[in-house]
């Protein structure tokens, strides 16, 4: 798959096949990750790799019941990491360069599970303290995405997008 064929062929998968994960491919999803930019190159973000059942079942529990999360063979938690930024950037590092750094390294994450023909979703909607039990991350660790990763068990649905020239604007 080329560039512009994996950013058309991403879509959100809400039903997954209970088959794993190939190792080499988590590696490479990995990888991207790392390759990801981020402010001052300070990578002010923790990734957590969940396989065990139980713990993705409460992560399901802690996205309000989203079973998709469980369904998956692997869910990856994107936190932020705000005391490896805080030093150069102060308050703008620990508000803003840090959860931008998680989330880019997530968009990493989906891109390459595309390449790689597996399929993901972006998971915001849970209770910070509840992931935060799962993951058993240190204080200031602030959960900001998890990303269940797996082959996909059905088509995935086709969303529409607002029109070009009403989201863009040249100045
Ligand atoms: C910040 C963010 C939070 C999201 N949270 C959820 C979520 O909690 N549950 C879910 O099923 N999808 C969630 N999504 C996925 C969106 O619903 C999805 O990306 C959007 O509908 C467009 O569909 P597509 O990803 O198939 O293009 C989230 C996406 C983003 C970027």
């Amino acid at each position: 798959m080329d560039f512009f064929e994996v950013i058309t062929n991403r879509h959100s998968m809400r039903a997954y096949k209970p088959d794993p994960i190939e190792p080499e491919k988590l590696q490479q999803i990995l990888d991207a990750i790392n390759r990801a930019p981020s402010a001052g190159n300070l990578q002010a973000y923790e990734v957590y790799v969940v396989r065990q059942a139980g713990q993705r079942m409460a992560l399901a529990q802690a996205s309000w019941g989203q079973d998709f999360i469980a369904q998956a063979p692997l869910a990856l938690v994107f936190c932020t990491h705000p005391a490896l930024t805080v030093g150069r950037y102060a308050q703008r590092g620990v508000n803003l360069y840090s959860p931008q750094d998680a989330t880019i390294a997530c968009t990493f994450a989906m891109l390459a599970a595309t390449a790689l023909e597996l399929s993901t979703v972006w998971v915001g909607a849970f209770e910070d303290d509840a992931v935060w039990k799962v993951i058993g991350s240190p204080e200031g660790q602030t959960p900001v995405a998890i990303l269940p990763i797996g082959y996909a068990s059905k088509p995935p649905r086709l969303t529409p997008r607002r029109k070009l020239d009403e989201l863009v604007h040249e100045m």
